[in-house]
């Protein structure tokens, strides 16, 4: 019996660090990736959005003052659209938007 409890003390210590090995891969998994972005800007956004190029009255996002705002507001505009900009709700998740706005980030 002394045994089983001897036995059982590290393999909570075990369990509770597997449990916590999988939240941190969750967690970077979830991180914005700029990559994923870029692939997805140039299927969706490039057309309008090229940089270095102002097309149609899309806003270049080589300059510095069109991604003067937060990642949220940034996602919000993308998912609605605005005038001429089609909105990408049900095209994109929000996931996809965020990868693709840390990618507009990098310009
Ligand atoms: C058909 C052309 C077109 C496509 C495709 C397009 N956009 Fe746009 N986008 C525009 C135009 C035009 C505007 C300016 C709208 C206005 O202010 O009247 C705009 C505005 C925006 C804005 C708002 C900027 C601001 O603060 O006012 C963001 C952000 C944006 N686009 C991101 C994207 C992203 C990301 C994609 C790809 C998922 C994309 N756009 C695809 C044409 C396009």
């Amino acid at each position: 019996m002394k045994e089983t409890v001897n036995d059982t003390l590290p393999l909570k210590y075990v369990l509770l660090f597997i449990a916590l090995s999988f939240i941190a891969v969750i967690q970077t998994a979830q991180a914005s990736d700029p990559n994923n972005g870029r692939v997805l800007y140039m299927q969706h956004c490039n057309t309008c959005h090229e940089p270095g190029r102002e097309i149609a009255g899309a806003p270049d996002f080589n300059y510095g003052s069109a991604m003067m705002q937060s990642d949220m507001s940034l996602l919000g505009k993308i998912r609605s659209g605005k005038n001429a900009m089609p909105g990408y709700t049900g095209i994109l998740t929000d996931r996809m938007i965020l990868d693709i706005i840390s990618y507009m980030r990098t310009f």
